[in-house]
């Protein structure tokens, strides 16, 4: 049996040299968690998962598992399980020599191994492929490989840096939706790393976005998206518009505010905030929360800001517009079920209308 473990990182610091890697990470993966570090290449990812796995041994900083600190716990008694991004499988070797590979450097008793390795390869589906060899193995198939090699050892984490990077589009997609299986079947602690925001999102049960090193902000995929708390979360996770606002007037829930352009806002207050008169905020739309319509369609939506259409992409499902402003700023408005809706064309007048509610504001540092 699989026993969750919890992860507690506190001030962990990495440098290489002049590259400081990991600049004093704190936080916490809950027993069971499905957490994920995403952020651009170089922030800092795959460091901070060598240090949990043991191989890379922090500057300063502690790791703690379940409370009792392991910095001094070589990895192999850390019981961890790794996926690289390159599964690293043994060509000669058959998939169930492979996936028994860590049990037999255990001296376990023969028929053991033969049970442990039947029921790994039965959580990943690839239960009749024992014989084959990685090379006569989809990408796919051999990604489920590495997984089961890992999971027979039962290891208290399960880390997994960009396991999907390798393998096409839809089978991407695919092994998605069977990590979220695995993952939940086991109540496994899970450690994921990748760059793709729609693939953090998407497995998740709570994310940490990174920057240089640092960590920008901890949340679930609907807070990190919805609530951004910097305009660079807001940028790096989806596509977003960004204003910057000043307050006008507050009347109870509602802020009037004025942006640089000089278009009129009205914003919801977010919970807790308490801004001043004149005080500057990043006001962050994302484009599926603004319609278009004609200047003289009646809108029941309180912001309004008129563009003209530069460039429509229909998708099927959505056109994607970008409409030029007073100002020159180009907004990106994503209009959803276009079979009910004009399709505008470029250069034609529109009127950009959004909800107060779908206008984030941003504190400015
Ligand atoms: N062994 C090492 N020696 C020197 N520099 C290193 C070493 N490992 C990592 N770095 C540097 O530390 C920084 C963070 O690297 P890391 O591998 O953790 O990034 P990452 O977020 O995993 O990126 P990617 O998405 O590209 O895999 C980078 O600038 C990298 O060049
Ligand atoms: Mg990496």
């Amino acid at each position: 049996m699989i026993q969750a473990t919890e992860v507690k990182l506190i001030d962990l610091k990495k440098s290489f040299g002049e590259v400081e890697a990991v600049k004093g990470v704190t936080l916490t993966i809950e027993k069971g968690d499905f957490f994920t570090f995403l952020g651009p290449s170089g922030c800092g990812k795959t460091t901070i998962l060598r240090m949990i796995a043991g191989f890379t041994r922090p500057d300063s900083g502690r790791i703690l598992f379940d409370g009792q600190e392991v910095n001094e716990v070589p990895p192999w008694k850390r019981n961890v399980g790794m996926v690289f991004q390159n599964y690293a499988l043994w060509p000669h070797l058959s998939v169930f020599e492979n996936v028994a590979f860590g049990l037999k450097e255990r001296n376990l008793p023969k028929s053991i191994i033969q049970e442990k390795t039947r029921k790994a390869l039965a959580m990943v589906d690839l239960e009749g492929m024992e014989r084959r060899r990685p090379s006569e193995l989809s990408g796919g198939q051999q990604q489920r490989v590495a997984l089961a090699r890992t999971l027979v050892i039962e290891p208290r984490l399960l880390l997994l840096d960009e396991p999907l990077s390798n393998l096409d589009a839809k089978l991407r997609i695919q092994m998605r939706h069977e990590l979220v299986r695995i993952q939940k079947n086991l109540k496994i602690t899970t450690l994921y790393v990748t760059h793709d925001q729609e693939e953090a999102l998407i497995l998740s049960t709570r994310i940490a976005v990174m920057s240089r090193g640092k960590v920008l902000q901890i949340g679930t995929p609907k807070e990190i998206y919805e609530n951004p708390k910097s305009q660079e979360v807001a940028d790096f996770v989806g596509t977003s518009n960004f204003f910057l606002g000043k307050v006008i007037r507050v009347r109870g829930e509602w802020l009037d505010m004025e942006t640089d352009e000089g278009f009129p806002l009205r914003v919801r207050k977010e919970e807790g905030m308490a801004p001043a008169l004149g005080e500057k905020f990043i006001l962050n739309i994302r484009p599926e929360s603004i319609q278009l319509a004609y200047p003289h369609e009646a809108t029941l939506e309180e912001n309004r800001i008129e563009g003209r259409v530069k460039s429509s992409t229909y998708l099927g499902s959505s056109v994607q517009y970008e409409v030029e402003v007073e100002g020159g700023k180009k907004v990106k408005a994503n209009v959803v079920n276009p079979r009910k809706k004009a399709i505008f064309e470029e250069g034609e007048k529109v009127i950009l209308t959004f909800s107060s509610e779908d206008v984030v504001p941003i504190p400015l540092k």
